[in-house]
């Protein structure tokens, strides 16, 4: 089986969140089940630096108002990547989608149609000897891959799959934009691209792949609902025959406290001692108490409405008065980076924050923390929740999306099964946080119940063991039906 990936990033290569961990962690899972997977990406600044082995495979005279080539690569995991290089479009430093100022580029839909118009032909065409079965595209990004494939014969055409990895993202622009991507004028309808007078790329994608999927599936459902759809559950509930959700995995290898080589010291279920190594280091790190009895819980997210994290605020003070530490690493809205910063700055020793983003504290964090913080208001599926878990860093996590689909709440019932992994909230509110924050003290409190919370969690598995074969299935039963 031979499938093209189109995604917008790509780990190691460029990650910015969580599409990037699956766009270079599945694809390496898939190769061990035996399929041949690329990734298609674009070019930007700093890309080859991971790739082995670049060569040029096809060159094109004009890529939406520039000159365009495609230079294959691969990395030192075995990670296959087909890189757009189009300096016109791509080769813009930092952050892959905004400007120095903050804002999106103002050619994002221009960048973004062209990824779409390289991956169609790359489905259509191949690369050398290399053609793909199955055409796999993830977000708003690729949205009108399917549409270009559409546009051109059946015959050759592959099958297409198009992922949601976040419904909020859409892709929208005006009908003048829609004329420059040369597809039919009859693919702009509300049957097709067309959404309330506008395009949209993630609707293309949703009407026209032959198979769609999330990351959930709890997501899944919520999806098809007004008050999680983004306006997008019509289209969802339409082609609820062809949607499913499939659980995100991590990549056990990159995530092994036994291994990772960016942690204080390393340690396994079996041998805790060097957790508490971690805690001592990422204390005196932030700039924290060193406490090996403070309960110190993590944020590492981007700071966004979607990740609720300003229902943590109200929270503060109960955390302070019973012992509790906070140490967040994030970046986003400015009101809410003000607002962290201000916290640490009036409570040194018990709050910390780090506003960026970087990698190696992310690990660092995880292996050194109690606890991490997801009050998500919507989370298709979460990752750092997984992180968590295999680092024995108990998740508190909204009951929403992923989140739910991924962690066994500590209730009474779970804790004396032994099955409990980590503390679910529901209504999803500063109040609901407040309590599993309550919740999760006694836990921590009570020596034997944490023992084993922290076991069950770095047990559960969270590889993808279990969901590359749900998307092998997939591919395996669309290529079945032929064309
Ligand atoms: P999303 O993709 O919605 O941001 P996920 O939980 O799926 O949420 O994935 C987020 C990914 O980005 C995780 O790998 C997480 O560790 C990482 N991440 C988020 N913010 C930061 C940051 N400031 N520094 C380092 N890594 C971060
Ligand atoms: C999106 C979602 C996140 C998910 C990630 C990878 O960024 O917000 O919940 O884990 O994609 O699928």
């Amino acid at each position: 089986m031979r499938v093209l990936f189109v995604a917008s990033e790509c780990y190691p290569l460029i990650k910015t969140g969580g599409l990037a961990d699956v766009a270079g962690a599945l694809p390496l899972a898939l190769a061990s089940l035996d399929c041949d997977v690329r990734v298609l990406m674009p070019a930007y600044p700093g890309v080859f630096g991971p790739l082995q082995g670049i060569r040029e495979v096809a060159a094109y005279p004009d890529v939406f108002g520039g000159p365009g080539r495609l230079l294959s690569g691969e990395t030192a995991d075995g990670l296959k990547v087909l890189a757009l290089e189009a300096s016109h479009l791509y080769e813009r430093p930092g952050n892959p989608y905004l400007g120095p100022d903050g804002n999106d580029w103002w050619d994002n839909i221009r960048r973004f149609a062209a990824l779409s118009a390289i991956g169609a032909a790359v489905g259509r065409f191949g690369v050398g000897e290399w053609k793909p079965d199955v055409v796999h595209c993830h977000d708003w990004q690729a949205g009108l891959v399917a549409p270009y494939l559409l546009a051109g014969p059946a015959e050759g055409r592959p099958k297409t799959v198009f992922t949601i990895h976040n419904v909020a993202f859409q892709g929208i622009c005006g009908r003048a934009d829609f004329d420059t991507f040369g597809l039919p004028s009859s693919f702009y309808t509300p049957a097709g691209l067309e959404y309330y007078g506008y395009c949209s790329f993630l609707k293309g994608g949703l009407v026209f792949s032959d198979r769609l999927t999330t990351v959930s599936p709890t997501y899944a459902r919520e999806l098809r609902t007004a008050e999680f759809g983004f306006g997008m559950e019509g289209v969802l509930n339409e082609r609820a025959s062809v949607l499913s959700g499939i659980v995100n995995g991590i990549d056990t290898k990159i995530w092994d406290p036994a291994t990772d080589p960016l942690i204080a010291a390393n340690y396994s279920q079996r041998k805790m001692a060097g957790k508490a190594a971690c805690k001592t280091e990422l204390q005196k790190r932030m700039g924290l108490r060193i406490d090996p009895d403070a309960p110190l819980m993590i944020v590492v997210s981007r700071l966004t409405g979607q990740k609720g994290l300003d229902m943590l605020l109200p929270n503060l003070d109960g955390i302070l008065e019973r012992g509790g530490q906070l140490a967040i690493l994030g970046a986003g809205e400015h009101g809410m980076e003000r607002a962290f910063v201000d916290a640490a700055a009036a409570n040194p020793g018990a709050v910390a924050v780090h506003i960026g983003y970087s990698e190696p504290l992310s690990h660092a964090m995880q292996a050194g923390a109690d606890a991490i913080l997801i009050p998500s208001r919507f989370e298709p599926c979460g990752l750092t929740q997984l992180y968590g878990l295999r680092y024995g860093t108990i998740p508190v996590v909204a009951r929403t999306g992923g989140l739910a689909d991924t962690v066994i709440d500590a209730n009474d019932a779970s804790v004396r099964a032994g099955t409990a992994t980590g503390v679910q909230f529901a209504p999803v509110s500063a109040g609901g946080l407040g309590f599993a924050i309550e919740r999760l003290f006694d836990l921590f409190h009570n020596k034997k119940v944490w023992r084993a919370l922290q076991a069950r969690a770095m047990a559960h598995p969270v590889g993808w063991e279990d969901s590359a074969p749900d998307y092998v299935a997939l591919y395996r039963d669309l290529t079945a039906e032929g064309v």
